[in-house]
């Protein structure tokens, strides 16, 4: 398949190229500083706080994947996932492009956004710790920016008319993949806090496969 992966240099998203080639997928990279990306590879050079035109990048794909994230918090303001996935959307809808696979946080599950501004106050899946200790310090404080964006972002998601899937996953770590691991559909699986990015690359490449998982929010950790 023709795959178009947005955010290509970050952890997850390296890491979901080098799947794609390895299944045999012809892909396109979107990229602000496009460096170490193996030959084969398409790249499309755009940065998503300029509002970038990503028709080149989209045309003919059979699915678009955006890895993005803020390296800061200062990107978390600027909302560079809600930017730039907008401006995914609009490449895709002037391109007629319709699989779209996005990263979350399993967080969003109880996090308002303008959208949905009452979710539920408590994930049936989060432990005591997540719950009580971890969790509500994180959305007033440390990840309230972060969350604020992927807020905004999966509520353009949602609202697209593509054929979506939000990946929303726990803490995400550098470790080889496990290859199994848990996965919930607008809740956390109950009990683990983290999952390798290897891990998460794979399931989303995965969605291409399952129908299934079109218009869900899935949670994925161990
Ligand atoms: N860290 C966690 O524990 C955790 C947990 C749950 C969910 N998440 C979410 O998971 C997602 C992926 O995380 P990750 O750690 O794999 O990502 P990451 O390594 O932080 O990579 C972020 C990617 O976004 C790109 N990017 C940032 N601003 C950009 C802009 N203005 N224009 C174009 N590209 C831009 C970066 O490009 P450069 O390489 O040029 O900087 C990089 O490719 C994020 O949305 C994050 O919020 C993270």
């Amino acid at each position: 398949m023709k795959l178009t992966i947005i955010a290509a240099t970050g952890g997850t998203g390296r890491i979901l190229v080098d799947l794609a080639l390895a299944a045999g997928h012809d892909v396109t990279a979107v990229a602000r500083r496009p460096r170490d990306l193996p030959d084969e590879v398409r790249t499309v050079r755009a940065d998503m706080q300029d509002d970038p035109d990503l028709r080149p990048a989209l045309e003919g794909a059979d699915a678009v994947f955006s890895c993005l994230g803020p390296r800061s918090k200062a990107e978390a303001v600027a909302r560079t996932c809600a930017k730039g996935t907008a401006a995914a959307i609009t490449g895709m809808r002037a391109t007629g492009v319709r699989r779209l696979i996005v990263i979350s946080s399993e967080s969003m599950t109880v996090v308002p956004s303008p959208d949905r501004p009452n979710p539920p106050k408590h994930d049936p899946g989060e432990g005591f710790l997540l719950r009580h200790v971890v969790g509500p310090p994180a959305r007033k404080y440390f990840l309230r920016e972060q969350y604020a964006d992927l807020g905004v972002m999966e509520d353009a998601v949602r609202a697209s008319g593509l054929d979506w899937t939000i990946a929303r996953p726990a803490l995400l770590v550098d470790r080889p993949p496990r290859g199994t691991y848990r996965t919930a559909v607008d809740r956390k699986p109950k009990g683990g806090f983290r999952i390798a990015r290897a891990d998460l690359a794979e399931f989303m490449l995965g969605c291409l496969t399952r129908d299934e998982t079109i218009g869900q929010a899935i949670s994925l950790n161990y």
